[in-house]
């Protein structure tokens, strides 16, 4: 038993380790991680009654329609993505209106966009 228990414990340390790093490169979740946050600061003008731009954000389909300027995302390559342009230049949500995305969650919408499978 003494010989065993110090082979258990690394594989149960391996074992987590590995769960860690496979968390870690997993995209972001569209209902688990992305739509908390834009419930939080986006939604409420896009969405339902509000719908700033004619821009709808509670689904990826909607989102991919997009408003009037056009789709709100580019599956697969953040850089192009109307929603992120506007993020990162400060002007969603709009001056003034908080809470503002933080640059983990920045970051979080990046990876999450350049995960997704481009159909065009
Ligand atoms: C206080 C209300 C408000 C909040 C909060 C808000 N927006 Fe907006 N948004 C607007 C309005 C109004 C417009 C359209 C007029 C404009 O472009 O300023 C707009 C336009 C947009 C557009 C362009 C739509 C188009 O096709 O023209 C995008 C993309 C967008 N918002 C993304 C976001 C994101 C992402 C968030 C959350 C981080 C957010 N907005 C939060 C009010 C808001």
């Amino acid at each position: 038993m003494r010989a065993i228990l110090p082979l258990l414990f690394s594989a149960l340390l391996l074992g987590s380790l590995a769960e860690v790093t496979a968390r870690a490169e997993a995209p972001p979740d569209f209902q688990k991680d992305v739509l908390p946050v834009f419930e939080e600061k986006c939604i409420r003008c896009h969405g339902g009654k509000r719908r700033g731009g004619k821009l709808d954000m509670r689904t990826l389909e909607a989102m991919l329609e997009g408003g009037d300027t056009g789709p709100a995302l580019k599956p697969g390559n953040a850089k192009k993505s109307l929603l992120i342009e506007l993020i990162h230049y400060k002007e969603m949500p709009p001056k003034k209106e908080e809470p503002f995305i933080t640059p983990t969650e920045l970051e979080m919408l990046r990876r999450w966009i350049n995960a997704m499978p481009d159909k065009t």
